[in-house]
């Protein structure tokens, strides 16, 4: 096989930043994607409908001419959050998600939720409009192991959340372990999982064995090489629970080279292609399709995109560092050689 022509695909997880980034970020964002689920931690968070609807516009003036790529708009919680911004928000017909940060997860999550238990007016309205809460699955909690953030989470706060609110879809977002997946698979059909290509490309010695690689450093951070085997079988499963989401997450290449990185890898120079390299090393390209273009729309309760990519085996070798802002950022798989390309 030496091409595959495939539905278009989605990116239900992804970061473009702001201003003068966005220059970069979106055409990037927009390559062999047909939508894009834009994440809200600005600083100031997109915590409204207002704010969200002018994102929107800076995002769509970034458009490269010709493009159909559509941005799907996405609120920030915080423990200010009403009802009412919720209804406001399932009105307005392109915000499609509400994101759940733990207060002080990630980057620019200082606004996020400090206790689960102040949401409730909040989630009952999304599970009454059918709105998808967007989970940062990790605790935050000082005495919690980095490695352990979301397993933890998932038995705090995750399990009793599902069975409270039983009709509220909830996409636990990049997953990184075994058990998030099974607990995923597990569940009920409204919840879900986004799986990056980082995660399913790697585990912590590469980003650790002979010497720390930041390029590699995001969050949840990457896990012990069972836990990448586990992602990759529920990715090439087929099961419908299990969609795409690079979390592509541009950073400067001097904010990652520090003494204290940011975390964050970017993705959309290569994206698709880089999952095809995991569902090729797998011999699962027939399942592609299903993860890339398929599963997503159907939770979210959208329509498949209607036009097609093709993918041809071509090898080529990924740039080493990319214009950013006025400097440059570290792509995710600098320098290696990939085997599949999107015809452009
Ligand atoms: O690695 C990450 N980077 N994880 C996140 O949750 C946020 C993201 C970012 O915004 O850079
Ligand atoms: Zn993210």
């Amino acid at each position: 096989m030496d091409s595959i022509t495939i539905i278009r695909p989605d990116d239900w997880h992804l970061h473009l930043r702001d201003d003068q980034a966005l220059v970069t970020s979106v055409p990037a964002a927009a390559r062999g994607f047909g939508r894009g689920i834009i994440m809200p931690n600005l600083t100031p968070p997109v915590t409204k409908v207002a704010l969200a609807s002018d994102y929107r516009e800076r995002i769509l003036a970034q458009r490269p001419e010709g493009s159909d790529w559509q941005p799907l708009m996405v609120l920030y919680l915080t423990d200010n959050t009403s009802p009412d911004e919720i209804y406001a928000a399932a009105d307005s017909g392109f915000v499609h998600g509400c994101k759940y940060y733990p207060a002080g997860a990630t980057t620019n999550s200082d606004s996020g939720v400090t206790d689960l238990n102040n949401m409730h007016s909040v989630f009952t309205a999304m599970e009454e409009v059918g709105m998808v809460l967007q989970m940062h699955g990790e605790v935050t909690s000082p005495d919690i192991d980095i490695f352990d953030r979301e397993v933890v989470f998932i038995e705090r706060h995750l399990r009793s959340l599902v069975d409270q609110y039983p009709n509220l879809k909830v996409i636990l977002e990049h997953i990184t372990t075994e058990q998030a997946a099974d607990f995923v698979m597990s569940a009920s059909d409204n919840v879900g999982a986004t799986i990056t290509p980082q995660h399913l490309l790697y585990n912590r010695n590469h980003m650790l064995v002979g010497g720390i690689r930041p390029h590699l450093f995001c969050l949840p951070i990457l896990k012990r090489d069972i836990h990448q085997q586990a992602l990759i079988s529920a990715a090439i499963s087929g099961n419908h629970k299990f969609f795409l989401g690079t979390d592509s997450a541009p950073h400067t290449k001097g904010a990652k080279e520090s003494a204290c990185g940011c975390a964050g890898c970017f993705s959309h120079h290569a994206a698709i292609e880089l999952y095809a390299e995991v569902f090729d090393q797998a011999g699962a390209m027939d399942k592609l399709e299903a993860f890339v273009s398929i599963n997503g729309p159907d939770f979210y309760g959208l329509p498949h995109n209607t036009t097609n990519i093709v993918l041809n085996r071509q090898s080529w070798l990924l740039p080493e560092s990319l214009p950013f802002e006025d400097t440059v950022l570290v792509p995710l798989g600098a320098g290696t050689t990939l085997k599949w390309k999107l015809a452009e």
